[in-house]
């Protein structure tokens, strides 16, 4: 080490260290270094790493988080090169309080974004920035959304002083070299993303193994396509492509642009006579993206592949042709509750290594486990906060919302077509909530604007309900009431525009499902996951023009003939309990969504008109 590491010069505030790494930049990108000198003038790192992507820095950096404590290295046989880690107690999850939409004036961000002036934040952030990598060193990810080879590559910038960080970046999104190298060739745009933990480090200051900073602040100016994240150094607030580029600030460009950034699965679905069509899915979180875009289909002669689990960008061509593409690398998935009986493709993945874990548990043999990970439980296990645990220690082992992060490489039912950076044309867009009651299994909705009212509209309610009480039902527009970077009313806009320029005709068929209705004795009344292409055949069929269908006031359903319901194993009272279109249950739905259009202030006219077109139908019915 050098003498004095920390020591800056007068000129310029940056120490040898940084001086040299500025200089011998691997990059002439004349926006990208002033940037980078500007960011570690205020941030004051004792270092710059420039992040290269290749196996030897992933080495380095993975042994360097083991040796700091951060990251606990498992079985190798078990899982080959995978490492868990453990966060602080208090940074476990994505923190929507403290996310903001910082646009010039309060309307543009609209009634359901927290909100700041842009100057003002920026003010307060740069007082938070000021100095806060002292003892850390400072890593710059070049790193491109979608495929490099896209006529326009998505390019984004991370500056974090996080290596746990850069090693998750590397597997959620294309990275390194070859990044920088054609995004300076270009010139290219690139979307600034700086990220601290808030932790610096005092001179001979011993770290912990999960720094981080109780003030978080995750903040998108969506009009400069910037985000400044302080203070968190998980995921979904951390590694900055994801949430906050690949949704926030892509829904605002795709606004400008127009296309649309949305929270999609995209299956792509192959009929016995071997015809294939691509299918998105709108799931609030938890609803079941990831286990529907693995989903292993139990009728004959269908096959399923996977094209992406959490983010689909949907762009209209020429001839008006919709194109999707999944612009992320990684899966990023929720552990609890994925396992070999339900989601078998997920456990393939992980179980081929080059994983990172957080906030699961540790079995004694060096694997790691989790509530729904197999049907029996380990009779001793360290849990996410490093004690001892039983079964009778009556408390989950792992965090509800621990994490898998995994290459999607590696599932081995990713469609050959996730590497077309052009994307695969999109047929139909499946919207779906969790509720107990009222939204039948499946409909079609009567044509776009019709699909935009469900979208807007979709609900799902708490699973945790309180005691006797009816779940409490919350709207999420087309699942993306957290991740929208703009007015939540100008985002409707666009979708009913979308339509207007594209044309019916051309645009993706919606629908409309829920795996989660009740029979009147409380059990699932469909049993879901693989049954689940028992829907999709109808789905399929419905945009072949080959499936029957009844119209019913909220859109057009099947009848049980109209379902492949061969070799099920599922009552007539589930049946029916799961298809059923309850007038009363929907003039009650009525209230409810007046009072979040009411909440949401300026709902697109078209969107209203199917608002009172339902009421009508709902009352001739
Ligand atoms: P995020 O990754 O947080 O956005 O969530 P997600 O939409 O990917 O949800 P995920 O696939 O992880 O599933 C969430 C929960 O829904 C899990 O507990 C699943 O077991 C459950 N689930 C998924 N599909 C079905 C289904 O068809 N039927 C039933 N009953 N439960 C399901
Ligand atoms: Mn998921
Ligand atoms: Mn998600």
């Amino acid at each position: 080490m050098a003498d004095n590491p920390t020591a800056t010069t007068e000129t310029t505030g940056l120490n040898e260290a940084v001086k040299d790494a500025l200089d011998n930049a691997p990059t002439t990108h004349a926006h990208l270094l002033a940037w980078v000198r500007e960011m570690a003038e205020l941030t004051q790192p004792d270092r710059i790493h420039w992040v290269d992507g290749s196996e030897a820095e992933w080495t380095q950096l993975t042994d360097e988080l083991v040796d700091a404590g951060t990251f606990v290295r498992l079985d190798e046989e078990k899982f080959p090169n995978s490492f868990a880690a453990f966060s602080d107690p208090e940074d476990v999850a994505r923190v929507e309080e403290r996310t903001f939409i910082c646009t010039r004036t309060e309307k543009g961000a609209g009634p359901t974004n927290n909100w700041e002036d842009p100057e003002v934040m920026r003010g307060t952030l740069r007082k938070k920035f000021r100095g806060a990598m002292r003892g850390r060193t400072m890593y710059v990810i070049p790193f491109v959304m979608g495929h490099l080879e896209a006529s326009r590559p998505s390019y984004g910038v991370e500056i974090t002083d996080s290596a746990y960080v850069v090693c998750s970046m590397r597997i959620m999104a294309t990275i390194g070299a070859p990044v920088l190298e054609k995004m300076t060739e270009q010139n290219g745009f690139f979307v600034e993303c700086l990220h601290s933990l808030g932790a610096p480090l005092a001179p001979g200051e011993e770290d912990v193994p999960w720094p981080c900073n109780p003030s978080k602040y995750i903040v998108h100016f969506p009009e400069d396509r910037a985000i400044w994240s302080f203070g968190s150094g998980y995921g979904g607030n951390a590694l900055l492509g994801k949430k906050c580029y690949a949704l926030r600030i892509a829904s605002a460009i795709a606004h400008d642009e127009g296309w649309l950034a949305e929270h999609m699965l995209i299956l792509k679905v192959t009929n016995p006579e071997g015809k294939s069509r691509f299918i998105a899915g709108a799931f609030p979180s938890a609803c079941g993206k990831t286990n529907f875009a693995m989903l292993e289909p139990t009728i004959e002669g269908w096959k399923a592949e996977m094209v992406g689990d959490d983010i689909a960008w949907i762009r209209f061509g020429k001839d008006g042709q919709a194109r999707v593409t999944n612009p992320e690398a990684g899966l990023f998935g929720v552990a609890p509750g994925t396992g070999w009986p339900t989601n078998p493709n997920a456990m393939r993945a992980i179980a081929r290594g080059n994983t990172i874990f957080t906030n699961v548990a540790l079995t004694d043999d060096g694997g790691v486990w989790w509530e729904g990970m197999t049907e029996e439980t380990p009779e001793h296990l360290t849990d996410w906060k490093g004690r001892d645990w039983t079964p009778e220690s009556g408390r989950p082992a792992a965090h509800p919302n621990s994490r898998f992060c995994t290459p999607i490489k590696q599932v081995d039912i990713l469609a050959p077509e996730y590497d077309d950076p052009e994307g695969v044309p999109l047929s139909a867009i499946v919207f779906g909530g969790r509720r107990k009651t009222t939204v039948p299994l499946v409909s079609q909705s009567f044509g776009w604007e019709h699909g935009v009212f469900q979208g807007a509209t979709l609900s799902s309610e708490t699973t945790a309900a309180a005691k006797g009480a009816v779940g409490v039902v919350r709207r999420d527009p087309m699942a993306m009431l957290p991740f929208i970077g703009y007015n939540a009313n100008d985002y409707l806009e666009h979708w009913v525009e979308v339509g207007e320029r594209i044309g019916e005709d051309e645009m993706p068929k919606v629908f409309y499902v829920n795996w989660f209705r009740r029979t009147p004795s409380g059990g699932f009344a469909w049993p879901g996951f693989g049954e689940n292409s028992r829907v999709v055949k109808w789905i399929f069929d419905r945009l072949e023009g080959t499936a029957g269908g009844r119209e019913a006031p909220i859109g057009t359903v099947p009848t049980r003939e109209d379902l492949d319901l061969t070799g099920l194993d599922v009552s007539d009272e589930e049946l029916e309990a799961a298809l059923k279109v309850d007038v009363e249950e929907w003039r009650a739905e009525l209230p409810s969504i007046d009072e979040w259009f009411h909440r949401l202030g300026h709902v697109p006219e078209p969107i209203l008109e199917q608002r009172a077109g339902l009421e009508d139908r709902l009352n001739q019915a």
